[in-house]
């Protein structure tokens, strides 16, 4: 491997991504000739395979699997060391990667404004999905900084709560039980419910709520997204369980009404978690002190 140039595993990397040559020349702006000498010569350097064909698609071999795990970690160490030079300059630049579970994207874009200001050098990619796809990208180690509101026990992992997640149960406003108080769960029984879909945190933790005291769900129709949810209860098609947050923009205009049902909310919290292993860089530590101090007062204060 003495023999392999840094570029060679850079155009190796693109093209595991992508599983196809082509993809990889255009998108580091070389001739396909180009990138499969490169993958030649780095081949012969491995002493074995790296790719197998099938029809158009690259799949990765053992040995290319090796390679790609070891690829990422050398960008990743890469990447650190340009913050830590840039730090040392005194700057604060950098990509920052973060990985944030749906309940927590109603407020985690809101204080990317105020600390991408702080830190004009740093980028962020953002993504959302729900619980198990965070963990799915944990395992994988693809981000610097995850927000889940139920952190893995399976996992080794760094975890600090940094804020309330209550999920309430969400009626249309007209709903029958939209005006007492202390309603039983005993009265959820048979109400037409809307559910997020499989893997979603919320759905688990309902769905465990239920059990506990023996309550039956109707399921009335399965969605991805809490805004649809919303849009659904607004329509009259039953009632849901939702985080709190997500309704926090909402509050005037709304046609959705909190129900006051024993056992609600179910109190969760958001995680600020990364692998045990794992060495900030600096810019997620600087997104981590932020996030525990500044930006959770802020969040906090739009709630108050
Ligand atoms: P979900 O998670 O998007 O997986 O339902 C919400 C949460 O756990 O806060």
């Amino acid at each position: 491997m003495k023999q392999a140039t840094l570029h060679q595993l850079k155009v190796f990397e693109v093209t595991a991504r992508h599983g196809s040559f082509t993809r990889a020349a255009e998108e580091l702006f070389l001739t396909q000739p180009t990138v499969s000498i490169q993958m030649k010569q780095l081949t012969r350097a491995v002493g074995l395979p790296l790719f197998e064909q099938v029809g158009k698609r690259l799949f990765l071999t053992e040995a290319g699997k090796e390679l790609l795990a070891t690829c990422q970690d050398i960008f990743e160490r890469l990447d650190r060391f340009d913050m830590a030079v840039a730090n040392l300059k005194g700057l604060k630049q950098g990509h920052l990667r973060l990985c944030v579970i749906t309940t927590a994207k109603y407020v985690i874009p809101r204080l990317l404004g105020p600390f991408c200001r702080q830190y004009p050098g740093i980028d962020v990619a953002l993504t959302v999905t729900n619980h198990e796809q965070v963990v799915e990208r944990l395992r994988g180690n693809l981000d610097d900084l995850y927000i889940p509101s139920y952190p893995p026990e399976h996992l080794d992992i760094q975890c600090h709560p940094f804020l309330d997640n209550p999920l309430v149960v969400v009626a249309p406003s007209q709903h029958p039980l939209s005006d007492r108080q202390r309603i039983s769960i005993q009265e959820l029984d048979g109400e037409p419910f809307i559910v997020r879909e499989l893997g979603s945190g919320t759905r688990q933790a309902v769905e465990q709520l239920f059990a506990t005291h023996g309550i039956s769900m109707n399921i009335r129709l399965e969605l991805g997204s809490n805004e649809s949810i919303k849009q659904a209860i607004a329509g009259g098609l039953g009632i849901s369980v939702l985080s709190h947050h997500c309704l926090a923009l909402d509050r005037e205009s709304s046609q959705l009404k909190i129900l006051d049902v024993e056992h609600f909310p179910i109190e969760r919290h958001w995680h600020l978690v990364y692998p045990s292993g794992k060495q900030l860089s600096v810019v997620a530590q600087a997104f981590f002190d932020y996030v525990s101090t500044e930006g959770r007062e802020m969040i906090e204060s739009n709630l108050a």
